[in-house]
């Protein structure tokens, strides 16, 4: 199973949708807190709806926490600051997909830590996507290069 994680979210819409995006293909979803709002957030359930009871989650205190219970698995971070892009990158199963906050991405340290940097290229002068159309995007790939696609 590819594995979403959220570092950190912002706002309580996007969360909603990947979630609801990981309900519908099969995607865990892994959440390190503190989120900017609060998950019984009225604006992420009116996009969430249901779909959080279908969906398998997991929520984290901090990264240092997340980092212990996931020590063997692949982490890959999805970011703008990157010069690979993610259709060139072989993607496995059990891979953890690492996209950062809205406001600010993750802190340079993990960054740095991360060997697997990738971007998706953007036209112009385009500076990022909204987070939740990068996980789409990003873990539509994932899936189609394991054939989770029937
Ligand atoms: C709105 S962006 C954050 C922008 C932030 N200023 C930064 O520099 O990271 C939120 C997240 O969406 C993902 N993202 C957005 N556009 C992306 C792109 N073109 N390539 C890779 N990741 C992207 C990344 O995971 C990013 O951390």
């Amino acid at each position: 199973m590819i594995n979403i994680v959220l570092y950190k979210p912002d706002i309580p819409q996007n969360t909603a949708a990947i979630v609801r995006l990981s309900a519908c293909l099969n995607l865990k979803i892994h959440i390190i807190e503190p989120c900017g709002f609060n998950l019984d957030d009225s604006r992420f359930k009116r996009v969430a709806m249901d779909y959080v009871k279908l969906s398998r989650m997991a929520r984290y205190p901090d990264f240092e926490t997340f980092v212990k219970k996931n020590s063997k698995s692949r982490m890959v971070l999805i970011t703008t600051k990157s010069k690979k892009f993610f259709h060139h990158f072989k993607f496995k199963k059990h891979d953890f997909l690492l996209f950062g906050r809205e406001s600010a991405g993750v802190p340079n340290e993990i960054r740095e830590k991360i060997k697997d940097r990738l971007k998706v290229p953007l036209s112009g002068k385009a500076r990022s996507l909204n987070v939740a159309m990068t996980v789409a995007i990003v873990a539509a790939e994932a899936l189609k290069q394991n054939n989770f696609f029937k």
